[in-house]
């Protein structure tokens, strides 16, 4: 392969139709649609909202206490809100941090700071981009009071190790699930190894209702906890554990109920969860089989004991710029002009702890108390914060889209070729992997 032959100079492209893809979308459309047909009865009896976790919401509830094991689900109305209900229901406030990557979506960390804690971004394992045991262990202090761990493209962290850090210092642990619904670690279900596991059900993700979220949970009095941010009429039953019999239909000021038009999206969704995912897992294959010889690009690998599970993107590590190739940008605008959706990485430019919110703004001047009042200020911020595994990959991270699970096996191989293609003819052969960029990946499963 040469770079004259890249469609990038004038050659021809690897993925020659994007009508897979369009197809894709136009039959995803009829099905969300239909989908949403089944709430007419419920709309005909002129009910457009469900207080009491009944209905559609409990029979939804119930899908993911089967899914994750747990033996109670709070749906809510976003993923961002099972957080915050997840962090009040543990204590998180004044006074109290909790730990979390900074390689995420805001929305891990954001009620951290809603809640007036502090938040401690800790770094990633190079192999998995999930929280990195050894960092979250040196940061715990006594203000910990909580660690959240997110399974990023559907990948599950390090959870057997994270647990064992979390019980043995006493802090809780709530797993961000947003990507990796169905995902497993040692067989157990992702959510079911924090006191609190929390999903987003947004529109993009694996399992979607539109808008929406929920938590899962073995103890009913954090239940209960989290039915305090607007479940008014759980509250007020003495839901399960009876932990606020005396509220009458008092809760606090936001409320997180979900619509059930949200709810019948998110129940036939779940529905499909296991075919996806194992279509997600194929897909998953047929990249890296067309990547095995392209020693530029490292498919992140999952941990031995882990399925991955909700695969929000397929994640890779591009490595070619220290072996004498272009830089990432280059890169992957060469594999686009091939017809591959190949994309940066989303949280690109976004590490959290870099980001003027969390490094810089000053949050007591807005109201909410988005802060904590027992310590300087200056604390609170991200600035002096250093991550170098995070830091050092984020510019070489790149990803497919979750959509190639949907589409033929020649769409997903042409998508992975393409790359494999650039790389052929942008990268010299017979360079190095560079140290740097070469995680210890012993015991992780094989590339390819
Ligand atoms: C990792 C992660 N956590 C939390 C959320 C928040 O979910 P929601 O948008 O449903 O509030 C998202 C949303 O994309 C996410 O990606």
């Amino acid at each position: 392969m040469t770079a004259q032959e890249l469609a990038v100079n004038g050659g021809p492209k690897t993925v020659k139709s994007h009508r897979p893809f369009q197809i894709y979308r136009l039959r995803r459309g009829l099905t969300r649609s239909i989908d949403l047909l089944h709430m007419l009865p419920l709309t005909a009896r002129g009910i457009t909202s469900i207080q009491d976790g009944s209905g559609i919401v409990g029979r939804f509830e119930q899908g993911m206490c089967q899914l994750t094991g747990c033996n109670h689900a709070l749906a809510m109305n976003s993923g961002t809100a099972s957080l915050h209900s997840a962090m009040v229901a543990l204590g998180v406030g004044p006074g109290t941090e909790v730990i979390v990557p900074a390689y995420t979506w805001h929305a891990s960390a954001t009620p951290i700071v809603q809640c007036g804690a502090t938040p401690v971004f800790c770094d990633i394992e190079a192999e998995t981009l999930t929280a990195c045991p050894d960092d979250i262990e040196a940061k715990i202090n006594e203000r910990t009071r909580a660690v959240c761990v997110v399974h990023i493209w559907g990948n599950p962290a390090r959870l057997d190790r994270i647990r064992e850090i979390c019980d043995r210092r006493g802090v809780a642990l709530i797993e961000d699930c947003s990507h990796a619904h169905g995902g497993q670690y040692q067989g157990r279900g992702i959510g079911a190894w924090g006191e609190v596991g929390c999903f987003s059900l947004q529109g993009s993700k694996v399992v979607e209702g539109g808008e929406a979220g929920v938590a899962t949970t073995d103890d009913p009095e954090l239940f209960d906890r989290m039915c305090l941010l607007g479940q008014n009429v759980l509250v007020w039953r003495g839901q399960r554990a009876n932990t606020f019999p005396d509220f009458g239909d008092i809760s606090l000021g936001v409320k997180y109920r979900p619509h059930p038009a949200a709810m019948y999206l998110a129940k036939t969704s779940l529905g499909r969860l296991a075919d996806r995912n194992l279509r997600a897992a194929r897909a998953w294959k047929w990249i890296k089989e067309e990547l095995a010889d392209t020693p530029s690009i490292r498919p992140i690998a999952e941990l031995p004991a882990a399925k991955r599970g909700g695969y929000y993107a397929f994640a890779m590590e591009y490595r070619g710029e220290a072996m004498g190739g272009p830089d990432t940008e280059t890169f992957v605008s060469a594999v686009e002009a091939e017809g591959s959706p190949l994309q940066l990485d989303q949280f690109r430019g976004r590490l959290l702890h870099q980001t003027m919110f969390f490094s810089e703004f000053d949050r007591r001047t807005i109201g909410g108390g988005c802060y904590d009042p027992t310590r300087p200020y200056e604390e609170q911020l991200s600035k002096d914060t250093k991550l170098p595994v995070s830091e050092d990959l984020i510019d070489r991270l790149v990803k497919l889209p979750l959509y190639l699970y949907a589409v033929p096996e020649d769409y997903v191989r042409s998508c992975a070729r393409a790359i494999a293609k650039v790389a052929a003819g942008l990268v010299p052969s017979g360079a190095r992997v560079p140290e740097k960029a070469r995680p210890d990946t012993a015991g992780l499963e094989a590339h390819g």
